[in-house]
């Protein structure tokens, strides 16, 4: 479908708690989607944000013992980090307590109450603070919250409130859903919301009384009461783009192209959203698209089984672009995912290591070796690389509708699916014989098309990753500016004579783990060999020791990190923190304080004396407030914590190496 513009949104997420991977999975998504569209040509704008009222952010607020205001201006920052490193191309970021929305949100309340949209009246009955929801008594499943994957306890209301005249909509939003098959996504989820519909639906309860929960928006009609979270909270998709604050704008963008939901909010977007924007007098999003849950193996995420996934655990260690490959390439929209390091791990090592970063390291190694570094001048083009440029031609166009059905999963299987055949064709037609033979023009053409195909794919797959691909095409002598989609679309772009970079691992092997050998701060390590050495590719077969789920690095990597020996003066409790020691120890003839998490295992008189291990060019850190200059090391396994110490005399500030 070509499209004059692209308006994509992810929920905007609550301030109680840190940014998991479900944010994380939503918003990737949006900046995927956004980046391509971008990339055909499509004007195209991103929004994200934070819904910073309620209850559930009140509470939190209580319980870190801040005003609700400071929690969400310390939470923010967290979110606001995690795009950063994320690689979010957000062009807006909104807050729902910000001006500009509370406006916005206050004019939209008046109106309706003065269309007589807006009624008081008494309300009875049940509330799920987690899902910020109303029941009836007869919703209720045992008594507990009837939401699908929440089933908590819930609070008795009895009290008089505003109400939004949503029944009156019902008969309309059906027809409305059966009329536009596209308005909600997957298919199943445009079911839910129609057997959903079958119940009479009630009047959406909209505001609560100051006198039992101040945090949110105050009723410019009455000023005894502040709105209901959600009602405030879909607003921030028509605030943010101006409406009732710039026509134009609003009108550039709305309706959204795309709003990206999980699936346990399908109803305020299905049911809530789309009545309120019938009472404002507004067309409907295009598309509200629920996508799935990732779980943990097959189990829900959640902070009590301790197994919810932190984003940026993970881009630490393997890397930001790794890290969004997997989450787009995993999850078939809709669907539910599992996500566990394992799976990661293969598909890295089978996608992105033996796929493509082999495919690219071959074609510089050889180009290098035959061809003094210059892309070489294609010579007759014969069946194989027909085929190869049919299938990559191919890919594109599959793309492009992979993007336009949301199923991004199957445009990736596509991409490197000719990544595969692109080495297949090498394998087929040996440019590292036909370089040993000078047999030159049938090797021009062998690497001009493989550098082609991989010029193609690396465009397609630049959403996805951008920073990988970007250094992938610079090691191709393409510039380093966003691909433009028209080069995409054509073969035979690559300029031949341009200078190729130099050989770089675009996506180390990663050693997956294999149990027993030795056991080394509770991670299993194992023997093993790196992988089978493929023709054109000069890695070492060597016999290596590799901690599972862990990036090998270079020697020089490793002789960054300054270890020196200690000795520990004296040690003391910090105060308010359990697990922590303030330790003042000697380095040499400089003396440091550290904070170690120490203190479940080591009392603090029995430290000092001992001859410890010390990261020495650590930046400085604050922990708990106390300052510490350092890190010792310990090893610890299955709850015992021990100190790395020396094996006999040796002067306090020695080398460890
Ligand atoms: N604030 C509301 C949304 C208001 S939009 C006008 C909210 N916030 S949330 O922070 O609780 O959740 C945001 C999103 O995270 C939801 O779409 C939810 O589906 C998603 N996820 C939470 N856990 C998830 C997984 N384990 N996997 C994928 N997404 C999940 O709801």
């Amino acid at each position: 479908m070509q499209r004059s513009k692209f308006y994509v949104t992810t929920p905007i997420y609550y301030v109680n708690d840190k940014p998991h991977i479900g944010h994380a999975y939503t918003t990737i998504l949006a900046d995927v989607l956004a980046r391509y569209h971008r990339l055909m040509g499509v004007p195209s704008f991103f929004l994200t944000g934070t819904d910073e009222h309620g209850q559930k952010v009140c509470r939190a607020a209580e319980k870190s013992g801040m005003s609700p205001q400071e929690q969400a201006d310390s939470t923010v920052v967290r979110f606001l980090d995690v795009w950063k490193k994320l690689e979010i191309t957000n062009d807006d970021f909104i807050r729902t307590t910000e001006n500009r929305h509370r406006i916005v949100v206050q004019k939209v309340l008046q109106d309706l109450h003065d269309r007589d949209e807006i009624y008081r009246a008494d309300y009875d009955g049940w509330y799920c603070v987690t899902c910020e929801r109303f029941f009836t008594e007869k919703d209720l499943i045992n008594g507990k919250c009837p939401e699908p994957g929440c089933g908590r306890d819930v609070e008795k209301i009895k009290e008089s409130n505003y109400f939004f005249r949503m029944s009156k909509y019902q008969d309309w939003l059906i027809k409305y859903i059966e009329d536009n098959p596209r308005f909600i996504q997957p298919d199943f989820r445009r079911n839910e919301t129609l057997g959903f519909l079958k119940k009479q639906l009630n009047d959406l309860c909209i505001s609560r009384p100051k006198s039992r929960m101040s945090w949110g928006i105050e009723l410019p009609f009455d000023k005894g009461f502040v709105t209901y979270v959600w009602f405030d909270a879909l607003l921030n998709y028509v605030t943010s783009i101006g409406y009732l604050s710039d026509d134009a704008r609003f009108k550039k963008w709305w309706p959204a192209s795309c709003q990206l939901i999980g699936k346990d909010i399908l109803t305020t977007h299905t049911v809530y959203w789309p009545t309120m924007l019938k009472a404002m007098n507004l067309p409907l999003p295009e598309t509200v698209f629920a996508h799935g849950w990732w779980l943990s193996g097959r189990d829900k995420m959640s902070k009590t089984a301790g197994n919810v996934v932190n984003p940026m655990d993970f881009v630490d260690k393997y890397g930001v672009d790794a890290f969004r490959y997997f989450l787009m390439a995993e999850m078939s929209l809709g669907q539910d995912a599992s996500f566990t390091e394992d799976a990661f791990l293969r598909r890295y090592n089978a996608d992105l290591a033996n796929d493509l970063g082999n495919l690219l390291s071959r074609v510089v190694k050889l180009i290098g070796s035959y061809c003094d570094g210059n892309i070489p001048p294609p010579g007759t083009m014969g069946s194989d690389e027909e085929n190869l440029k049919k299938v990559t031609l191919i890919a594109v166009e599959k793309m492009i509708d992979a993007v336009d059905g949301m199923r991004i999963d199957l445009g990736l299987a596509e991409v490197i699916g000719v990544v595969r055949e692109t080495n297949r064709y090498l394998e087929k037609t040996q440019p590292w014989t036909l370089g040993k033979k000078g047999e030159k023009a049938q090797l021009g053409t062998v690497l001009f098309c493989a550098v082609e195909a991989l010029r193609i794919m690396s465009g397609l797959l630049y959403p996805v990753m951008p920073t990988q691909t970007i250094i992938l095409r610079k090691t191709l002598g393409l510039s380093s500016s966003v691909p433009d989609f028209r080069d995409l679309k054509e073969w035979g772009k690559t300029k031949t004579g341009t200078k190729i970079g130099a050989m770089i691992n675009l996506f180390p092997r990663i050693t997956p783990v294999t149990k027993d050998v030795v056991m080394k701060k509770g991670v299993n390590m194992t023997e093993t060999t790196t992988a089978e050495k493929s023709p054109g590719v000069t890695e070492q077969k060597q016999p290596v020791t590799v901690p599972a789920g862990v990036v090998q690095i270079e020697y020089m990597d490793f002789a960054k990190v300054q270890l020196r020996t200690a000795v520990v003066l004296s040690a003391e409790k910090v105060e308010g923190a359990d697990k922590l020691l303030r330790l003042q120890i000697r380095v040499g003839d400089e003396n440091r304080q550290i904070v170690a998490g120490i203190a479940l295992h080591y009392k603090p008189e029995e430290l000092p004396g001992k001859n410890i291990v010390v990261v020495t060019n650590l930046k400085p850190a604050k922990i708990r407030g106390v300052e510490s200059n350092g890190m010792l090391l310990a090893a610890s396994n299955e709850g015992v914590m021990k100190l790395i110490t020396i094996d006999g005399e040796l002067p306090a500030g020695s080398v460890v190496k």
